[in-house]
């Protein structure tokens, strides 16, 4: 489907694309571009050539809806306007400058983030992306502690640097990479909808916290320094901890003297209806944050929090990080702008209506759709997991794909997660900024999917 307003290869200055020239660029110049690899095969799906608020559009002027936000960066919606003016003003002032001296822009985001923080956090620094700021926290969180052993949820992804982080996103299969690095492990996700001790919550007592300590405990290779998790899993399947759940993780921590590590990159800055992800749980407050994504609004600056005594600590002890881009002026005066966008706009509060309306519409289908076996996350990171029967719960990966396919077509983009090899989650990440209008159109085409797949699936059901 094209929508109102169509943009072509004239839009941008001397830039001419057709898919024939694009699959011959992917195939002779890109790498891994065969179809069976991970990431590979783009070259078969949509190309992108702009982006406006919500929607994205392809190089035949066919409109998306942007249901992940980009790679989540957008969240603020695509081309904010705020962001585009700050960028275009510090773009002719001071684009980049060395790390070794302070600039404006640094020094105005360092009081910004410092501000907004929840006490005792106040102090950051600044590198450029998620994976930047899994090695940074953890390096600060060994340094300040004088510990080793990492702990992290075993549905948890913590970026794609080749050792560190991918050692510790235990969702994605570690062993594929070339080195996993020692002392790292995991502890059980509490996934209460498939819970991996086939318990209920709260009879349950948080015996998968209970048990996953213990064995850690058996297993340390040395004094342990932190946990690391996201206050919901995102790529995992957009899990959610039970009510509690990160209370008594913080006890078993500071029990054992380790730090906790909240990965915010998809679920701070508002996404979830507050400002950081793990405000849902009172008197937990991290040791260390992590920001990414969309700070910066869709420029790549990252961020690592912590208190005054954890960084006197660690510094004390040799600490430091830092990348050439990562306090260059641009990427801070947009960090900072990001940061007064979400306040002055109250983004919070849009996620919360946003999640309203999406599960408003999600519990009035699951009365009609049997595949749609349940409903989480919150503001607008959002996940439906489908089964082929409500009582088995039987993982409805095929139908997801195919549920994926028809809103592509329709012109609805999301991406599809799961745990563990499950590919069956329909993850949405709406902007922040998405109007009613939007999301009803964009739930109507789910509506439409659903109800196609569910057709299909109950006659292949029959044959059987
Ligand atoms: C929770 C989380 N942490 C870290 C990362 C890595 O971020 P980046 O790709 O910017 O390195 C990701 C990437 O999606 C993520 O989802």
């Amino acid at each position: 489907m094209i929508l109102s307003r169509n943009y072509t290869n004239s839009d941008i200055k001397g830039v001419v694309m057709d898919e024939g020239h694009a699959k011959h660029i992917a195939r002779k110049w890109m790498f891994p571009a065969a179809d069976t690899s991970y990431m590979g095969g783009l070259e078969n799906r949509p190309i992108l050539i702009h982006s406006k608020g919500c929607a994205v559009t392809d190089i035949n002027g066919k409109e998306y809806l942007d249901f992940q936000s980009g790679q989540m960066g957008a969240a603020l919606g695509h081309q904010h306007p705020r962001m585009v003016a700050v960028i275009e003003k510090t773009i002719n002032t001071m684009t980049h400058a060395t790390n070794t001296m302070l600039n404006v822009p640094r020094l105005r985001l360092h009081e910004r983030l410092g501000k907004l923080l929840p006490k005792p956090l106040s102090k950051s620094l600044f590198l450029v992306s998620g994976s930047d700021t899994i090695e940074a926290s953890v390096d600060l969180a060994r340094k300040a502690t004088g510990g080793t052993d990492i702990l992290g949820f075993h549905a948890g992804l913590h970026g794609s640097t080749s050792y560190l982080t991918r050692s510790l996103s235990f969702n994605w299969e570690r062993r594929k990479h070339s080195i996993v690095a020692p002392a790292t492990a995991s502890i059980m996700t509490p996934y209460c909808y498939r819970c991996p001790l086939k318990l209920s919550f709260p009879t349950c007592n948080f015996q998968c916290l209970e048990a996953s300590f213990e064995l850690a405990d058996a297993n340390f290779m040395s004094q342990p320094a932190a946990f690391i998790g996201e206050p919901i899993l995102s790529a995992g399947g957009v899990i959610q901890p039970p009510d509690g759940y990160l209370t008594k993780l913080q006890l078993a921590l500071k029990a054992r003297g380790m730090l906790m590590i909240m990965d915010e990159a998809q679920t701070g800055l508002g996404k979830t209806g507050k400002l950081f992800g793990f405000q849902h749980e009172t008197g937990v407050t991290p040791d260390i944050i992590g920001l990414s994504k969309h700070f910066g609004g869709g420029l790549p600056i990252s961020a690592v929090c912590t208190t005054a005594a954890i960084a006197k600590k660690a510094v004390k002890h040799g600490y430091f990080a830092t990348r050439s881009h990562a306090t260059d002026p641009l990427l801070c005066a947009a960090g900072e702008e990001s940061l007064n966008i979400v306040v002055d706009e109250d983004m919070a509060g849009k996620a919360r209506q946003i999640e309203k309306r999406v599960k408003a519409a999600f519990n009035r289908m699951a009365k009609e759709f049997e595949i749609i076996g349940d409903i989480r996350g919150r503001g607008v990171l959002l996940g439906i997991e489908l089964v082929e029967n409500r009582e088995k719960k039987t993982p409805a990966n095929s139908l997801t794909k195919q549920i994926f396919n028809y809103c592509l077509d329709k012109g609805l983009i999301f991406q599809i997660r799961g745990t563990r090899g499950l590919q069956n989650v329909i993850r949405l990440v709406p902007p922040m900024t998405t109007t009613n209008g939007e999301l009803d159109r964009a739930l109507s085409i789910l509506y439409d999917a659903i109800r196609h797949a569910s057709k299909r699936h109950l006659i292949a059901f029959e044959n059987i």
